[in-house]
């Protein structure tokens, strides 16, 4: 573990930050929500820096503002959510003509036709598409539809990938019951001899092998998905009859508008997305191949909200939009400006950080820091500088991201080095 330097480790944290109106709410948030705050935002319980806000007022385009109206160059994108930049004017046009004409109703809108057309268009194994609002939903009605067009029970999924918070997929086991569980087998990502193990361990009951389109998930590095191990899951669902699903919440739309194994020339059977959909707007989707529509149409698939057609709305003006621009061909070459201006700091400071990830999707990790020390030094004194970058979750890129907004978090980034330097 990394020894600090007291002196210097506690130094930075100054003026930029949780402030009196945030420290405020705070207070009262801890009298009337469990907490004050539930899930990963809770900015202690995650052990995020001490200057880390817990609220925020406003964002536009890359910047977000918090409640004390301190700006940052925002590097979370609302945690994946923001594709083309926060209050995006299309999309926001989109979304203020939708609202005027009618948003909930007792059926849905032509919106969701249009929007279904679009993503079969779009995604290049979709036949059909199915909305819900979280991307906790779309993963659920994977599974179900899976379990039944084949009858089996068993979801393969790898090791600590985040698939959604209820009982089968939350990574915190608080009142979750073993039954809960019992039809998730796991195996580790980029590991077929662990797949193929799973496999043979319920032989005749695997309904589906779920999986993100690259390692982004638990505290370590990031993984790019092996080209073989792609393959090879669409070789093993292909082979015992098992649905492949591709959980495309938190990369869909970052990596390729077509699906994010479409250049490894492997497609699901059915993929989820959510998060990036509608730049913000609460909404998700399964998209599925014809040999499952029939199951889709028999398993009950239903919310309150989900035909919302202003979310609709606000999916196909950024869909369109991303399309139009080439979004993905931007922000990569925006990921690739950071990634080599965060490895060069780490070499030029001789700091231990280790940048891994998509470039679209970046994570640092320290070396010999289990407990975060150094990230949260690097971070908190990057968001002392006007950054935004979290200490042990991925990062997100979009196409609002500028190179002068990059190279003001690479500054950032730059004095957080200094700081862990000095410390160590
Ligand atoms: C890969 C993946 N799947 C599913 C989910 C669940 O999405 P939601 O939080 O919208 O329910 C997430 C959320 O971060 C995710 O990253």
């Amino acid at each position: 573990m990394v020894q600090l330097d007291q002196q210097a480790a506690q130094a930075p944290i100054l003026t930029r930050g949780s402030g009196p109106l945030d420290q405020a709410l705070r207070a009262r948030a801890r009298r009337v929500v469990p907490g004050g705050m539930y899930g990963h935002l809770d900015v202690e319980m995650t052990h995020l820096p001490v200057n880390f806000p817990q609220f925020y007022e406003t964002a536009h385009g890359a910047t977000v503002v918090d409640v004390d109206g301190n700006e940052y160059v925002d590097l979370m994108c609302s945690w994946g959510p923001v594709l083309l930049g926060y209050a995006h004017p299309g999309v926001e046009e989109a979304v203020r003509r939708q609202a005027a004409i009618g948003d909930i109703n007792n059926g849905p809108s032509a919106r969701m036709v249009e929007l279904a057309e679009l993503l079969v268009d779009t995604v290049s194994h979709a036949d059909w598409a199915v909305f819900g609002k979280n991307g906790t939903d779309a993963t659920t009605a994977c599974c179900t539809i899976a379990r039944a067009a084949t009858g089996r029970r068993k979801v393969l999924k790898a090791t600590t990938s985040y698939h959604g918070s209820n009982p089968p997929f939350t990574p915190i086991m608080s009142g979750v019951t073993a039954e809960d569980r019992a039809n998730i087998v796991e195996f580790a990502y980029n590991d077929l001899a662990s797949l193929e193990a799973a496999v043979a361990a319920h032989e005749g009951d695997v309904a589906a092998v779920i999986v993100t389109p690259f390692f982004h998930d638990g505290f370590g590095d990031l993984a790019l998905v092996d080209p073989a191990f792609a393959a090879g899951v669409r070789a093993v669902c292909d082979r015992i009859g098992a649905v492949l699903i591709l959980d495309e919440v938190r990369a869909g739309f970052r990596l390729d508008l077509r699906g994010s194994w479409e250049s490894l020339g492997i497609r699901p059977d059915l993929s989820a997305f959510s998060k990036a959909l509608a730049n913000g707007y609460p909404i998700s989707a399964v998209t599925g191949t014809d040999a499952l529509r029939e199951a889709a149409n028999g398993v009950y698939l239903t919310g309150s909200f989900w035909l919302q057609a202003v979310p609709m709305a606000a999916a196909i003006a950024t869909i369109t939009e991303a399309a139009r621009t080439d979004a993905v061909g931007r922000m990569t070459t925006l990921g690739e400006r950071l990634l080599t201006g965060l490895r060069s700091i780490a070499t030029s400071t001789g700091i231990p950080m280790i940048v891994s990830g998509e470039p679209t999707m970046p994570k640092i990790r320290f070396e010999g820091d289990p407990e975060m020390r150094l990230a949260n030094l690097f971070c908190g004194t990057a968001l002392e500088h006007g950054a935004f970058l979290h200490p042990w979750h991925n990062w997100f890129i979009s196409a609002a991201h500028t190179e002068q907004s990059i190279d003001l978090a690479l500054a950032a980034a730059a004095a957080g080095a200094d700081v862990v330097r000095a410390a160590l």
